[in-house]
């Protein structure tokens, strides 16, 4: 006992020394705790549990690599975890969970909750509209406390429009070209009550052919003719960026022509013959159709190299990105080069969206994407002679 009175006393006569000691034990604790959250929240610590190749149960961390959101850095936290601290921190109990479960269930039994997950529990379409639109990214804002002193996530930053911009998405509850595509969010999903996940069921975990997608449209819009939607028919009243690429327009600042075969009067469906059948997407063979047989190789030169160049600006997109971020780190005037960054991401995204790889029109994806790199280049280079 006695002891323990000499530790106080002489505590007493040591104050100062005392409190540096617990502020540096304190800080080391903190940082080791920081560095265990950062650590547990990474993708290869969820692949432990959850190892499986491809698509479905199992296989989470797998299917979000090959996903768009993997590619754009959104991680696992940031679409299963609430914004701000108090969501951060649940989603670390959740994991806890996760481990206990893990330890006292079977196999069977996780691959049955795994195989039947709520998604509507599991990511709530409020959550999703943080990200992907404006009025629900202000107003959860307004609500939650966010994180400022330690950086976890991605999604405690997001803060719209500055996100959506840098990253060319659109405002998906007030803009109605979307993807390329002529579609209102708002209106379908007020009118019909719709979840993101009705029709977003490819997104991340799932494999979802854009078939499928068609085929949920084609529900209402193959016979509602008193109505003012677009009928199946009328192709370019959903298929704005096909429609754009085949007469050479829709790009900022680009001028060009039409496509080889639309400029020769082909319309969609001349090319696209089995649509009646649910076959939407026509085979490279189709250009047989109408020329001879070495044409199939004019479609893989064409497609294969415009897929190239789309995958080199992607990258180079985020290098233009990190460094127009860095300078604005720095508090230069990066205006002018934001914007031509965005005209630039709109015109790379009209290629892409279009999808076909410049089979549409070659001639027109090249003159885009030629303007899109320079765009790019001169960004970067502005920005290192301002420096
Ligand atoms: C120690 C093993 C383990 C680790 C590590 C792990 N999980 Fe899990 N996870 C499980 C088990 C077991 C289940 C099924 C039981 C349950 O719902 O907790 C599960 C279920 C889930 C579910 C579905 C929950 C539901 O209610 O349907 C999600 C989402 C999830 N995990 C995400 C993650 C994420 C994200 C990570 C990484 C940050 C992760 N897991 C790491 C074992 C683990
Ligand atoms: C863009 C948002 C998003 C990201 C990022 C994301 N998920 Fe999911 N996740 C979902 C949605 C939505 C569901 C609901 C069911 C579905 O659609 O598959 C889900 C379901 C799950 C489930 C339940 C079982 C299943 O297969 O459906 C697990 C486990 C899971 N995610 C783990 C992860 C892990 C691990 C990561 C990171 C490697 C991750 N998720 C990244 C959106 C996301
Ligand atoms: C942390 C912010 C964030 C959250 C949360 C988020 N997304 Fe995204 N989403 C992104 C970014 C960034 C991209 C851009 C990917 C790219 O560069 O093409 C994207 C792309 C998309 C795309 C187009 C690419 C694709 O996979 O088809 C869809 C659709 C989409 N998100 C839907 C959703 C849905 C539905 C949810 C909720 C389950 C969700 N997102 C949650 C940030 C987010
Ligand atoms: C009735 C069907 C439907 C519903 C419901 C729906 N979407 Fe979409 N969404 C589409 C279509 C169609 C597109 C354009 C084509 C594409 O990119 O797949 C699109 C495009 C998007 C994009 C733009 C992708 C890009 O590349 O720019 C995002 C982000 C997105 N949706 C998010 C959401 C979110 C979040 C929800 C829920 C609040 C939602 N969607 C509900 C059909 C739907
Ligand atoms: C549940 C039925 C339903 C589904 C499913 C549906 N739509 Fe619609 N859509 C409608 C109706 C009804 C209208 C007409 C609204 C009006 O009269 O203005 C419409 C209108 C439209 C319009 C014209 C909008 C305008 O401003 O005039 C477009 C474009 C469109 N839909 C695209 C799509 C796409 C793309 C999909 C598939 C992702 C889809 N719709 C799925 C019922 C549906
Ligand atoms: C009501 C709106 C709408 C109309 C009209 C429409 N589509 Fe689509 N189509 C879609 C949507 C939405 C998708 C999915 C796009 C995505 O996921 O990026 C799609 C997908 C496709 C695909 C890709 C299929 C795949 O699996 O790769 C092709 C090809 C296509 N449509 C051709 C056509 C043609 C040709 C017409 C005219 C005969 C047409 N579409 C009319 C909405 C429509
Ligand atoms: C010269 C023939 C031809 C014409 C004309 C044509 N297409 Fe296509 N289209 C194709 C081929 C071939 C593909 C498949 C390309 C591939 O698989 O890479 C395709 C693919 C598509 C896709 C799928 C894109 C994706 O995201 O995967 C859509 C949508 C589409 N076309 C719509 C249209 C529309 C709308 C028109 C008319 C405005 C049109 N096409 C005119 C040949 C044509
Ligand atoms: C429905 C008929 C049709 C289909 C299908 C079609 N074309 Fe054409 N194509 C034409 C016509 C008509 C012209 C213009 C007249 C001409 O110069 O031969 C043309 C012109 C061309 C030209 C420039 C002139 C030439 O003959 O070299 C090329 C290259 C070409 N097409 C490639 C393709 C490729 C690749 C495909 C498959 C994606 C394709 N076409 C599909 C009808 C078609």
């Amino acid at each position: 006992m006695a002891s323990i009175k000499d530790f106080f006393a002489w505590c007493k006569r040591h104050i100062v020394l005392v409190t540096i000691i617990c502020v540096v034990l304190m800080t080391v604790f903190g940082f080791v705790n920081v560095q265990i959250l950062h650590m547990t929240s990474e993708p290869e610590f969820c692949h432990m549990c959850h190892p499986a190749k491809g698509f479905g149960p199992l296989a989470e961390v797998d299917s979000w690599e090959h996903s768009a959101h993997g590619d754009a850095g959104v991680s696992c936290l940031d679409c299963h975890g609430r914004p701000g601290v108090v969501g951060y921190m649940k989603a670390k109990l959740g994991g806890l969970k996760d481990t206990y479960m893990q330890l006292t269930i079977s196999k069977e039994e996780k691959l049955e909750i795994l195989a039947n997950p709520d998604s509507e529990h599991l990511v709530p379409d409020q959550h999703c509209l943080f990200c992907h639109s404006d009025e629900g990214n202000q107003e959860y804002r307004k609500k939650v406390k966010l994180m400022k002193i330690v950086k976890m996530r991605m999604l405690d930053d997001v803060k719209n429009p500055e996100f959506r911009e840098h990253k060319g998405l659109p405002d998906i509850m007030a803009d109605t070209y979307v993807g390329g595509t002529q579609f209102d969010h708002a209106m379908h999903i007020e009118n019909f009550e719709f979840k993101c996940g009705d029709c977003h069921f490819g997104l991340v975990h799932q494999p979802g052919t854009k078939t499928d997608r068609m085929n949920k449209c084609v529900t209402c819009h193959q016979e509602n003719e008193g109505s003012s939607a677009p009928q199946m028919a009328d192709c370019q009243g959903c298929h704005e960026a096909q429609y754009d690429m085949n007469r050479g327009v829709g790009a900022k600042g680009v001028e060009g022509e039409e496509g080889l075969m639309w400029g020769a009067g082909i319309g969609c469906q001349e090319c696209h013959t089995a649509v009646d059948q649910g076959l939407y997407r026509p085979s490279k063979e189709s250009c047989t159709d109408c020329h001879e047989a070495e044409y199939v190789e004019i479609f893989d030169d064409w497609s294969s190299s415009t897929a190239k160049e789309i995958a080199g600006l992607r990258e180079m997109r985020v290098e233009v990105e990190e460094a127009l971020r860095g300078a604005d780190a720095r508090k230069r005037d990066t205006k002018g080069a934001w914007e031509r960054y965005q005209k630039a991401l709109f015109n790379l995204k009209l290629v892409r969206n279009d999808g076909t790889s410049g089979v549409h029109n070659r001639e027109y994806a090249s003159t885009i994407l030629d303007s899109v790199r320079a765009d790019f280049k001169k960004i970067l280079s502005d920005l290192e002679s301002s420096w």
